[in-house]
């Protein structure tokens, strides 16, 4: 298991109990006395990894109730919503080898509104990014976005349901991250009444609104898939699925990997291989694969530039940076 190990979980805290009930029935685990380790694992939730010391069953619990202090309704719901994301989606047989949508096992709003999942082994995508950046490990990155363009196109054409998609949702999220920014003073308002200018243009643009709704993750960053062996992909983190435009995914993978090269190495233009080749694996998956390409293409500027916008009002995100962030948004949004 990753993560910071904290301890053993005492037999007398509640939490005990709610492991032995989730390793007993959904997992199918029975150990007469069972002991859990715990490690720490980092997200913007709480998050912990349990191993089970006899059987050496894994399993994660996710806590929504930190993060909304007293209102346990809105953790509760939050929490059902992301329970109900994983059931849905499974229904798509996105179930085992290579695509799985790990399956959720219990939820107990009385302990934080936690959240059971199913333990995927695997290697983060962002420690495929982080090994190439760092390492020159390209070639393997190369590999995990061929798997990642995989499941993806698999999850969304499966998904289509012949609902035309609705781009006034992306401008409307775009303008929520514009909001954000100048409420933290990341940007002005000649910065905001531009950005707003250049959407304008895109909404006039046919070609945002002629695709045709699907079932996005919804929250693509590098933190949110698991890689195994071959092309084995795991999905976690569906607090944000929802119906829309392909493009919300893949635009985000594509911005999180140019976010990812202009950190790392101040050249996003070296994002660009990697992006591309991305690009034209998810392409393959389509019955014309240079037209698919060519129309993802088209459309890839404006949702690569609406998740830098998103990346840059984080507080992590140190000033200077930030500020090339939103730059790097406004090329984006140029293009014609
Ligand atoms: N089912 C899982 N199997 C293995 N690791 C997981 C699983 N779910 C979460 N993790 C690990 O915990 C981290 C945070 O979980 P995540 O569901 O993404 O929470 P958050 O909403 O806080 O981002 C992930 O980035 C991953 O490293
Ligand atoms: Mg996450």
């Amino acid at each position: 298991m990753d993560g910071r190990f904290v301890g053993y979980v005492s037999r007398h805290d509640r939490m005990h109990g709610f492991l032995c009930r989730v390793l007993a029935e959904p997992m199918g685990v029975h150990q007469a006395h069972p002991a859990f380790r715990a490690f720490r694992l980092s997200g913007s939730n709480e998050v912990y990894g349990y191993e089970e010391k006899f059987s050496d069953t894994k399993l994660i619990c996710k806590f929504f109730g930190p993060r909304f202090g007293r209102d346990r309704d809105r953790a509760a719901w939050t929490a059902a919503r992301e329970y109900g994301s994983y059931q849905t989606l499974r229904r798509y047989a996105l179930v085992g080898s290579p695509h799985h949508v790990i399956r959720p096992l219990a939820f107990d709003r009385d302990i934080n509104c936690v959240l059971a999942l199913e333990y995927y082994g695997g290697e983060l995508l962002s420690d495929a990014i982080s090994r190439a950046i760092r390492d020159g490990d390209t070639g393997h990155l190369f590999w995990r976005l061929t798997a990642l363009a995989y499941y993806l196109a698999t999850q969304h054409n499966r998904t289509v349901d012949g609902t035309a998609v609705d781009f006034t949702a992306d401008c409307s999220y775009l303008d929520v991250q514009l909001r954000i920014l100048r409420d933290v003073g990341r940007i002005g308002q000649w910065d905001t009444d531009e950005l707003r200018w250049l959407c304008g243009l895109w909404a006039d643009r046919p070609r945002m609104w002629e695709d045709q709704q699907v079932w996005l993750h919804g929250d693509a960053t590098p933190a949110n898939f698991l890689f195994g062996g071959g092309l084995d992909v795991g999905a976690i983190d569906l607090e944000r699925m929802k119906r829309g435009d392909r493009m919300f995914d893949v635009g985000r993978v594509a911005g999180e990997l140019q976010h990812a090269y202009m950190q790392g190495t101040h050249d996003p233009y070296r994002a660009e291989p990697f992006i591309g080749h991305f690009l034209w694996e998810y392409s393959c998956h389509f019955p014309d694969r240079d037209a698919a390409f060519a129309s993802i293409s088209r459309r890839l500027p404006y949702y690569m530039a609406l998740n830098l916008l998103r990346v840059a009002r984080n507080d992590y995100i140190p000033r200077d940076y930030g500020g090339r962030l939103v730059a790097q948004a406004k090329e984006l949004l140029r293009a014609s």
